[in-house]
C-alpha cells in the first residue's frame, strides 16, 4: 500500500468500541486494573497511553518498522537513542547537521565520555577513515540542515554491517513518504515530528522507529525510564498531521521546485542548495533513492544588508525558525538554527552571513514567488 494511503489511515480502527473514526485523545495519566495482577495493557500513561501507541504503531508501519516510539519533541527522541551508547563510545556523524543536535551531542553527551567525528557523510571514504576501535554508530541526516546534502545510506549500511555499527539515519527533511531509511539498511531512524510529520507548526514533538525487535525493547526501556513522552494531546495532532503527509509533501516540492529554479536564475543570488536542481552535486543519486527532493532550499545573497532585507520585507514568508509546515517560513541559519555549530565547522561548511534557508509551504507557488521578489528587487 502507498504511504500517502497508510498516513491518511492511521488510527482508523483503534476505538472498536464506538467505532470513532479519529483515535480519541486518552487524557488520562493511569488506567484501573481488572483484578490483582492483572492489567489491561495499560497501567501508567509515561509506560503507555493508547493515543501515543495509536501514533507509534502507525509511524512504524510508515517505516516498515518493528516498533515506533513517541517522544516530547526531536530533541527527546535522539537524546534517547543516545542511552544506547556507554562512557568511551565514538560516534561519526554527519558535519553538516542540525545545531541543536551537534549542542546535544558535544555540550551534553560528551560530558558522559562519548566522543563524535563530525565527517562529509557524503564522501564514504571519509566515513570509513573516521572509524576506531571505539566506534559504535553512524549517525546521519538523510538531507543534511541547512546545505542539504543527501546521505547514500545503502553504501553507509554496508560499512555498518562489516563494521558492527549502529546505522541511524535522522530523516527529518524527508519522512517515510519520500524515503524510508530502514528499507536502505538503518537500524534506526528518527525524526523531529514537529515538522513535516506533524506539518501544522502547530505541536513539538519527535519519533523513532527501529528495524531490530531486540533492539527496539532496549529504546523502549530507555523511553520508559526517562520518561520524555509525547502527550496524548500531542500525539493526536501529530496524527491528524501525518494523515496529510502525502499530500503537502506532494504540493510542497511542486513549489519548492519552482522556487528553486526562480531564484537559481536570479542576479542577487549567488548559490541556491536544492537538490532537485540538476546541477546539485547529490542530483542523480537522490532520483535514485528518494520518491522526492523535499520542500527545503538553501541560498546565498550576494550582501548582508540583503539578507535583513529579505528577512524583514518578506510578508507571505515568516521570519521564524522550525521548517516542515504548511506555512512558508525563512530563517537565517548562522544565528539561529546553526549558532551552535562551532564557527570554524559553520565556515568550511558555507553555513555563513549571507546563507538563508527557506522552508516552502502549501501556499500558491506565484504568490511566494511574488513575496520573494518583492523582497528581493526592493
Ligand atoms: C534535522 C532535525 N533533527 C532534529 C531536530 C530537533 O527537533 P525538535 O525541534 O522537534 O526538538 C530538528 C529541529 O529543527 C531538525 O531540523
Amino acid at each position: 500500500m502507498n504511504i500517502a494511503t497508510q498516513a491518511v489511515q492511521i488510527g482508523l480502527e483503534w476505538d472498536i468500541r464506538t467505532g470513532a473514526v479519529t483515535v480519541p485523545i486518552y487524557q488520562t495519566a493511569t488506567y484501573r486494573h481488572p483484578g490483582l495482577g492483572q492489567s489491561t495493557g495499560y497501567d501508567y500513561s509515561r509506560s503507555g497511553n493508547p493515543t501515543r501507541q495509536a501514533l507509534e504503531d502507525g509511524i512504524a508501519r510508515l517505516d516498515g518498522a518493528a516498533r515506533g516510539f513517541a517522544y516530547s519533541s526531536g530533541m527527546a527522541a535522539i537524546a534517547n537513542l543516545l542511552l544506547l551508547f556507554k562512557s568511551g563510545d565514538h560516534l561519526i556523524v554527519t558535519e553538516d547537521l542540525y545545531g541543536g543536535t551537534c549542542r546535544l551531542f558535544d555540550k551534553i553527551f560528551g560530558q558522559y565520555g562519548l566522543s563524535f567525528s563530525y565527517v562529509d557523510t557524503t564522501n564514504t571514504q571519509a566515513v570509513c577513515s573516521a572509524i576506531r576501535p571505539s566506534t559504535k554508530a553512524v549517525f546521519v541526516e538523510t538531507l543534511t540542515n541547512p546545505l542539504l546534502k543527501f546521505a547514500d545510506l545503502s553504501v553507509f549500511s554496508t560499512i555498518c554491517k562489516e563494521n558492527n555499527l549502529l546505522l541511524i539515519a535522522d530523516n527529518t527533511f524527508l519522512t517515510p513518504y519520500l524515503l524510508r531509511p530502514l528499507d536502505l539498511g538503518a537500524d534506526i531512524a528518527v525524526y523531529s515530528a514537529t515538522k513535516y510529520l506533524a506539518g501544522h507548526n502547530d505541536t513539538v514533538a519527535g519519533v523513532v522507529t527501529v528495524k531490530d525487535p531486540q533492539l527496539a525493547e532496549k529504546v523502549y526501556f530507555h523511553q520508559n525510564s526517562v520518561g520524555a513522552v509525547l502527550g496524548p494531546q500531542d500525539s493526536w495532532l501529530t496524527i491528524r498531521g501525518i494523515k496529510t503527509l502525502g499530500i503537502r509533501m506532494d504540493r510542497q516540492q511542486l513549489n519548492a521546485g519552482r522556487i528553486a529554479e526562480w531564484l537559481a536564475a536570479h542576479p542577487r543570488t549567488t548559490k541556491v542548495y536544492y537538490p532537485g536542481l540538476k546541477d546539485h552535486p547529490n542530483h542523480a543519486l537522490m532520483s535514485q533513492e528518494s520518491r522526492g527532493f523535499g520542500a527545503m532550499i538553501a541560498f546565498e545573497v550576494d550582501n548582508y544588508a540583503l539578507v535583513e532585507q529579505i528577512l524583514l520585507e518578506t510578508k507571505l514568508i515568516s521570519f521564524a525558525e522550525s521548517l516542515g509546515g504548511v506555512e512558508s517560513l525563512i530563517t537565517f541559519p548562522e544565528v539561529q538554527t546553526h549558532a551552535d555549530i562551532p564557527p570554524e565547522l559553520r565556515a568550511r561548511l558555507g553555513i555563513n552571513n549571507v546563507l538563508l534557508r527557506l522552508s516552502v509551504g502549501i501556499e500558491d507557488c506565484d504568490d511566494l514567488i511574488e513575496d520573494l521578489r518583492q523582497a528581493l528587487e526592493r
